[in-house]
């Protein structure tokens, strides 16, 4: 064989593979490409721990405040407020992901945030109080961060056997419309 010709024949393979890793690469998913850039590797990689990629749920309560302490930060003589819409908002993406929440009876809301939200970007996110139900309970206060947004904690469940990392913000609160 001619040098030319091994040459242009590694060339040839070369750009092969390359196309051939960037299809693999667009169809599979982020992770999966990390994967198999590892395998492709000629170098072992050294393992990196990085923050697990588990789904993310969001839990809280709403309540309406008591008219006795309007104005004023407090639970005392509150009771919940079901129908209250809460907002979960991340930044993970160019556009923001927005999923909302309504709380039941207890005034309990659980949002389970989209696969595109897992534990690792899960700072990037906020909640919400946005409106409420009751037409005499409509005002928002920033109770724990209802209006300007509560970042999510951690809520360690035992056993772990939820199918996501469970997190809680709040209790947030809206005010009544008083007699005065
Ligand atoms: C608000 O709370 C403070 C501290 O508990 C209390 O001293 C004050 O009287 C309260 N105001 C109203 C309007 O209830
Ligand atoms: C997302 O970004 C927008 C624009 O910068 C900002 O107004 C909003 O508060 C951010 N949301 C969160 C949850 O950080």
């Amino acid at each position: 064989m001619s040098l030319l010709f091994k040459v242009l024949l590694v060339l040839q393979l070369s750009f092969l593979l390359l196309s051939l890793t960037s299809t693999i690469a667009s169809v599979a998913g982020e992770a999966d490409v990390e994967a198999f850039e590892e395998i492709m590797s000629p170098y072992p990689r050294q393992p990196i721990k990085r923050p697990s990629r588990d789904r993310v749920a969001v839990q809280g309560v709403v309540y309406c405040k008591s008219c006795k302490y309007q104005g004023n930060d407090t639970l005392l003589d509150a009771s919940p407020l079901p129908g209250a819409v809460v907002k979960l908002e991340c930044n993970n993406t160019r556009k923001p992901i927005t999923v909302e929440g309504v709380a039941d009876k207890n005034g309990y809301f659980l949002i389970q945030a989209p696969k595109k939200v897992s534990t690792y970007g899960v700072h990037k996110c906020k909640v919400f109080a946005y409106s409420a139900s009751l037409i005499w309970c409509q005002t928002r206060t920033d109770l724990n961060g209802g209006i300007n947004g509560a970042a999510l904690k951690y809520q360690k469940t035992s056993p772990k056997s939820l199918p996501f990392a469970l997190y809680t913000v709040g209790p947030f609160a809206f005010d009544p419309t008083c007699q005065p």
